[in-house]
């Protein structure tokens, strides 16, 4: 692909039918803007320029796709007020050199494949004009690709311009075109808007060029969600269960076994090795990868995390790594009600059970904290049994401090382990204990109030 490529992306209009005060391109699919699903696919085109037309929310968008993609060589236009797709497009022309083919494409269009703009550039050759069309079985509302006898492309009319035969059309244009920017140019600069909605329309580029006797082509392509637009939540849900169910069956081809790909949900990247299986209602988010025989319980949530061959997961857990990431290794058992936070680090066959609270924390080969319990900020080693309801007071109202507790030691029920502090190796502690000081390897230490019994006690009685 020659690197003469230069993309617009119309993100100006207002999107009215989301009913939201969020710009439309905006809102997220598969966790990602609607508009940088669309810058993405521009950067793997290796355009020279991307230029965004925003308008309607401009800081907004302008500031998203700015945070999101420092220094991805994007390039903002200001359309204001919005008078058309031609208006859009005439906006990015002082960033458009006269060298290059532009691709226009729209933010609200977030579906379309990289494979798909290639061809339509080839189609366009340098020197032609050529739009990305597709049939459809009710064409309303689309502009119709207007054809003479032989089959050449000669007009497109919008559909509240259309008269009856020509509502009659099936094949639509898609919004996607690719024009050499010299003749983009000078076309542009002639738009009127004597038309039904009294806007410049790009799509009257297709007259000029006919006029000019530059060939106007359609690469014409049968997948609709390519170039489904997001007009309504409705839609944007249809298009996220498509975008779902080609995600599911691209990691099912891989032999994952996802139990109903209807309840399946990546927001990011998910690589599988082999044996995997994930059941049903789990989400991805960000970055994982799942080890060779992993197994997810139903209703989880993971993100941002990689999860060692053969570890489990059970239902309901939280695993988010954020920033810092989460390890679990070989052979975990987590959950079922878990939650692993940003820097859980866990070894081979460790066990978190249920309502267990890990971060920024590190736990050794087979260390175990099976029921209700936090660690923060603890160092903990091989074979540690940690124990019901215990917690490390790692925050002392302004600083984190660390807790170590070192291999084979035993932390009894409900024990507070106030950092920071060590445990030595082989350690006991007894349960309800506050452990303020560290303790010696081998010891057992216990640091509550004794017992007192009193015995043949009388309860109070009921006054009369
Ligand atoms: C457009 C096409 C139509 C095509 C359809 C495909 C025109 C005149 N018509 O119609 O032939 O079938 O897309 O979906 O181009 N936008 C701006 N500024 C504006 C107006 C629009 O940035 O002033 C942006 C919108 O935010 C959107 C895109 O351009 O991302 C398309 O605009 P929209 O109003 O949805 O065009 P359609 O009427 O659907
Ligand atoms: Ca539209």
């Amino acid at each position: 692909m020659t690197s003469k490529l230069d993309v617009v992306i119309m993100a100006a209009g207002k999107g009215t039918r989301m009913k939201s005060s969020l710009p439309k391109v905006l809102h997220t699919l598969a966790g990602k803007a609607l508009v940088r699903h669309v810058v993405d696919t521009a950067r793997h085109l290796d355009a020279r320029h991307t230029i965004v037309i925003t308008g309607h929310g401009a800081d907004q968008v302008e500031a998203a796709l700015k945070a999101a993609c420092a220094g991805g060589g994007l390039k903002f236009a200001r359309q204001m007020p919005q008078l058309g797709t031609g208006h859009a497009v005439q906006q990015a022309v002082p960033h458009l050199p006269d060298d290059g083919v532009v691709v226009v494409l729209s933010g609200d269009v977030p579906l379309t494949q990289t494979d798909t703009l290639q061809a339509l550039v080839q189609a366009c050759g340098g020197d032609k004009l050529a739009l990305l069309t597709i049939e459809f079985d009710d064409p309303t509302g689309y502009g119709r690709i207007v054809r003479s006898p032989s089959g050449q492309v000669h007009a497109i009319v919008e559909h509240k311009d259309a008269n009856e035969a020509q509502r009659a059309i099936r094949e639509v244009y898609s919004g996607i075109m690719a024009v050499p920017a010299k003749r983009l140019k000078a076309w542009l600069a002639r738009l009127d808007n004597q038309n039904a909605q009294q806007e410049y329309y790009l799509t009257d580029v297709v007259k000029f060029a006919e006029a000019e006797g530059v060939p106007v082509v359609a690469h014409k392509i049968t997948d609709a969600a390519q170039v489904a637009g997001v007009n309504s939540p409705a839609q944007l849900a249809d298009l996220e269960r498509a975008y779902q169910q080609r995600r599911a069956q691209a990691l099912m081809m891989d032999g994952v076994r996802i139990m109903d790909p209807a309840r399946f949900d990546v927001r990011g990247e998910l690589a599988c090795a082999q044996d995997v299986q994930i059941d049903v209602n789990c989400i991805f988010e960000g970055r994982v990868q799942l080890g060779q025989g992993v197994k997810i319980g139903a209703n989880c949530v993971l993100a941002n995390c990689v999860i060692e061959a053969g570890a489990v997961i059970h239902p309901f857990t939280h695993i988010d790594g954020e920033k810092l990431g989460v390890t679990v290794g070989e052979g975990a058992l987590i959950g079922p009600f878990a939650r692993l936070r940003p820097g859980a680090q866990l070894g081979a066959e460790v066990h978190i059970g249920n309502f267990v609270e890990v971060k920024n924390s590190s736990m050794a080969k087979g260390a175990k904290a099976n029921h209700l319990a936090y660690l923060g900020d603890a160092v903990v080693g091989e074979r540690v049994n940690y124990g019901a309801g215990s917690i490390t007071a790692n925050y002392d109202g302004a600083n984190k401090h660390r807790t170590v507790i070192e291999a084979d030691v035993h932390i009894g029920s409900n024990c507070v382990l106030v950092a920071p502090v060590t445990i030595g190796a082989g350690g006991t502690v007894g349960g309800g204990s506050t452990i303020t000081k560290s303790t010696e390897p081998g010891a057992l230490s216990v640091a509550r109030g004794k017992q007192v019994s009193i015995a043949n006690w009388q309860r109070p009685t009921k006054n009369k």
